[in-house]
């Protein structure tokens, strides 16, 4: 079983779409895939597959569910060959609010949990995790990248976006000698249209990365007429050119 946790330094860099859609591309191609909302300050799963819960993520790393009752199988709802299970986290203020509150030895024994549930999780045949994560260094983010085999870390072209993501690498990926891979997000088709502005943005980019850059997706506005939000773009329009990128980022995760 492989663990893949999608990160970046700020909001908004597309951690949550990519997450989604990698997940999708995999149980569409048969593979049994589990997709975690490891993003309890802003969790956005829940609207987006528009599901209630009764119990959620946030209870099991309390220790007060087990696996079964915060996993769901949303396979049959999306028409794929193999399976794709969610854990939701909990989007009530309340719950957001909580889960700031606690301390380090809670976080210790969630990352305890988190293992537990990868544990359980290969049990029942998955064969790939996917934690869509937290921007920055909140824990169930350090969590997640502990866990995980390898990390995406996106960011896009913003000054900002770029810097903070230098400085998870050195802070946080380098102490913690973890793999990571870059991927460039929201970039401006005008600079990907010929190879030589694409070698000029790939040489923009290398000046703030030693790790591999594994793609430039380019800024699609047509992402935000998507007909169904039920539904990950991959699969509802799969020869768009969003969707053939997704597929190459996850064919190429299977070979590092
Ligand atoms: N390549 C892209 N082109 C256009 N819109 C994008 C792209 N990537 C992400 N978005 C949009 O940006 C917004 C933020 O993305 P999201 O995945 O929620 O970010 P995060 O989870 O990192 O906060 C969403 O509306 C999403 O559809
Ligand atoms: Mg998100």
């Amino acid at each position: 079983m492989k663990a893949i946790s999608i990160h970046s330094s700020r909001g908004g860099t597309g951690k949550t779409l990519l997450s989604f859609n990698i997940a999708a591309v995999y149980a569409s191609e048969g593979r049994n895939v589990s997709l975690l909302d490891f993003d309890f300050r802003a969790p956005s799963l829940s609207t987006l597959f528009g599901v209630e819960r009764r119990r959620w993520l946030n209870d099991y790393l309390n220790g007060e569910a087990e696996v079964k009752d915060i996993i769901v199988d949303l396979s049959d709802r999306l028409g794929v060959k193999g399976r794709l299970l969610v854990g939701f986290a909990n989007p009530e203020m309340e719950a957001m609010r909580e889960i700031a509150r606690k301390d380090r030895r809670w976080q210790m024994r969630a990352l305890r949990r988190v293992m537990r549930l990868k544990d359980e999780l290969e049990k029942m045949d998955v064969d790939t995790v996917i934690f869509d994560t937290s921007p920055g260094v909140h824990y169930s983010s350090v969590n997640a990248i502990v866990s995980a085999d390898l990390s995406l870390l996106i960011s896009t072209m913003d000054l900002v976006d770029l810097e903070g993501a230098q400085r998870l690498i050195r802070d946080l990926y380098e102490a913690f000698e973890k793999k990571v891979y870059i991927i460039v997000n929201k970039a401006i088709p005008y600079e990907l249209a010929t190879r030589e502005r694409r070698e000029m943005l790939v040489a923009r980019i290398s000046r703030y990365f030693r790790h591999p850059l594994l793609a430039i997706i380019p800024c699609y506005c047509d992402l935000l007429l998507q007909s169904s939000r039920r539904r990950p773009f991959v699969l509802e329009k799969r020869e768009h050119p969003f969707s053939r990128v997704v597929r190459e980022i996850a064919h190429r995760l299977d070979h590092l």
